[in-house]
């Protein structure tokens, strides 16, 4: 298995602004991510034009992400590159492209808002549920603006975690509901995100800005069912030094939620799903343009 390397300007600071942190259990969940994910990420991939040659970054690709499915669009004699700032994620991620054969995957250990990467150098520049997580998303998605070839493609599928609910209602449910928006919030991360992720692509200057929003409702035996009970497990330690709830609480809380999600005729929705994808110019639509053009005007295309 080959080491993942360093790249860019990966400090404790990456990591540590992180909102869902660092731990096994979140490890095991964003390994069970991306299956669960795949379909809703296919669809994405699939509205931006990638053959055999193509190349391709997934930023905060965590243990698996998107890797083999990229692979798979862009193989045989494509390139990805899978970038995350938490070691224990590249570790995990290049033990499982060594495990799946996958040939042209690299794994580096990076920052996703200053990777240290040349501009312009792929095809596609993807994120999955990155900027959801981040305090600043405007300084990530600028760097993928600046990753992607002139023609080449920026995309991101991000959650938007307003509309969650259950029926018949619940009241633990509805609790750890509130507690996930204010504990992850908190980090000024905007677990609102998705909604605002074609306005930010358009402020930095990407064209044909397209975008789709999927509910996120998992019947039961689905593993995303208890997605948001599995993150507020996730940011157990945030919840409890805010003053949210008590470990004990947290427990009888938990608990209760999962038990009425585990009858199968209760109804849940955890949120929305947004995929969108943008396109940088070309050098010459942007002189066509006589771009000195600002931000601001291109958000009125
Ligand atoms: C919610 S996980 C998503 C993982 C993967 N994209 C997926 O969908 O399964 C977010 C990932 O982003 C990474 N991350 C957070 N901040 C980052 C940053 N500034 N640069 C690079 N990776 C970052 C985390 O370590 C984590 O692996």
């Amino acid at each position: 298995m080959s080491e993942p390397h360093f790249q860019g300007d990966v400090g404790p600071d990456a990591t540590a602004v992180y909102t869902l942190g660092s731990s096994a259990g979140e490890s095991a969940r964003l390994v069970r991510q991306s299956d669960e994910l795949l379909a809703d990420s296919a669809a994405l991939v699939d509205r931006v034009a990638l053959s055999s040659g193509s190349s391709v970054i997934d930023l905060g690709c965590g243990p698996r992400g998107c890797l083999e499915l990229l692979a798979g669009r862009v193989s045989p004699a494509g390139r990805v590159v899978g970038l995350d700032a938490d070691p224990a994620h590249t570790a995990m991620a290049s033990e499982f492209i060594a495990q799946r054969g996958l040939s042209g995957v690299e794994i580096m250990t990076g920052d996703a808002r200053h990777t240290g990467l040349p501009s312009g150098s792929f095809d596609l520049v993807h994120a999955r549920t990155l900027l959801v997580n981040v305090p600043d998303p405007e300084e990530v998605v600028t760097e993928m603006a600046r990753l992607a070839k002139p023609g080449g493609w920026v995309a991101g599928l991000e959650p938007d975690s307003e509309y969650a609910m259950c029926y018949p209602p619940h009241p633990a449910f509805d609790r750890m509901v509130e507690i996930f928006l204010a504990a992850f919030s908190r980090n000024g991360a905007d677990p609102r995100i998705g909604r605002r992720v074609p306005e930010l692509f358009r402020q930095v200057g990407l064209r044909d800005v397209s975008v789709e929003a999927r509910v996120q409702m998992y019947p039961l035996g689905n593993s995303r069912r208890t997605v948001r009970l599995d993150l507020v497990r996730s940011m157990r330690g945030r919840v409890v030094d805010l003053g949210l709830a008590t470990e004990a609480e947290l427990d009888d809380l938990d608990a209760s939620a999962r038990a009425h999600l585990d009858d199968p005729q209760v109804v849940a929705v955890f949120g929305l799903l947004f995929l969108a994808r943008g396109r940088k110019p070309m050098d010459e639509e942007m002189s066509a343009d006589g771009d000195s053009r600002s931000a601001v005007a291109d958000r009125n295309q």
